[in-house]
């Protein structure tokens, strides 16, 4: 019998790509959900699940994970991939902290409890964040280390895992977490740096930095995130394990910005503006333990990704 497999947020960057993933590259049933909250034009989201919208084996259900009906999510699901949630770091401030309350935390402990009635159920992945690391104290972070989110948004991805754990330690619930460290690629969010950059770049309109441009991430390529999720459905390690997916090579988004000349041709119209609260100077993470059990390691290298991303843009705008 086919399996029915969930994915929450399915008509987002990461959501929608996983979705495409799974139809093309297996013969699962996929039943996407989504709510398409206004964080950034719902059309963008809208032409993100175009490919397959009609394809015999997807269904797409509308519904709020925070508030509607959740029988909604079919009693013979062996898969969630919870990618659903209220992103961005610097949007998190102030009277929009209740939709991360609610979509992040509430949604995320309302899905646990659809789960729990699941019999079965083999995997549920969430999709967390480095962002609930803050200010790291070492390099390359380790899952173990102390988590301190420097965002609002941090806290309640953050809130989020610690949900995910205790469903699995109290009820035993199959779940694993995974930590992205800043996803990009083709349909990467408008609000996110590499979307924002390159679109500039294309229309030769100003480039916004936010500070020094000295910032360090360990950018990871979307493809890889997709391969992790895959991996962690059929990994047969339960109870509540987190773990870092990090793209393998730190780089400040002055060094990004080079590469984005370089494969442009452009000289770049740069403006440097105010740091933004919340931000954190650096991330990067060890995948140790993401090679150990899952045996995951990223493979796209930032300027192949970041092409690729380019291109894709190109093509629709
Ligand atoms: C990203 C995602 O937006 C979060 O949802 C995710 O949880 C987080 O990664 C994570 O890894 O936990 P962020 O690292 O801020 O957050 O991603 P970008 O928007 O791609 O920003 C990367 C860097 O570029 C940041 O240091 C930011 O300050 C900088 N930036 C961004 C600019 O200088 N200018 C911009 O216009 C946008």
């Amino acid at each position: 019998m086919t399996q029915t497999i969930v994915v929450t947020g399915s008509s987002g960057f990461i959501g929608s790509t996983l979705v495409e993933h799974l139809l093309t590259e297996t013969d699962y049933s996929v039943v996407g959900i989504d709510c398409y909250t206004d964080y950034y034009d719902r059309s963008l989201k809208k032409s993100n699940i175009e490919n397959f919208k009609s394809h015999p084996r997807f269904e797409e259900r509308v519904i709020d994970l925070s508030k509607d009906d959740l029988s909604a999510i079919p009693d013979g699901t062996s898969v969630i991939f919870h990618q659903a949630g209220q992103p961005g770091v610097r949007a998190s401030w102030g009277s929009t902290f209740n939709g991360y309350t609610s979509n992040n935390v509430l949604g995320t402990q309302r899905l646990l409890e659809r789960a729990r009635e699941l019999k079965r159920l083999r995997k549920l992945v969430y999709a967390s964040s480095s962002s609930v690391y803050g200010e790291s104290r070492r390099f390359p972070t380790t899952e173990t280390d102390l988590p301190r989110p420097l965002s609002p948004y941090g806290v309640t991805k953050l809130a989020a895992e610690h949900l995910v754990a205790l469903y699995a330690e109290n009820f035993s619930l199959p779940t694993i977490s995974l930590r992205y460290f800043t996803v990009y690629g083709p349909r990467q969010r408008p609000d996110m740096a590499f979307t924002k950059f390159c679109r500039a770049a294309l229309a030769n309109k100003k480039i916004e930095i936010y500070g020094t441009g000295e910032q360090i991430r360990e950018f990871t390529y979307v493809h890889d995130i997709v391969a992790a999720n895959v991996l962690a459905a059929e990994c047969t390690e339960t109870g509540g394990l987190v773990l870092n997916l990090s793209g393998g090579s730190s780089t400040s988004v002055n060094e990004v910005l080079k590469v984005l000349t370089s494969l442009t041709g452009k000289e770049l119209l740069v403006e440097r503006g105010q740091a933004v609260p919340g931000d954190v100077t650096r991330t990067g993470g060890s995948t140790e333990r993401a090679k150990t059990v899952l045996g995951w390691k990223p493979k796209v290298p930032l300027r192949d990704g970041l092409e690729a991303q380019l291109d894709w843009l190109r093509r629709v705008h």
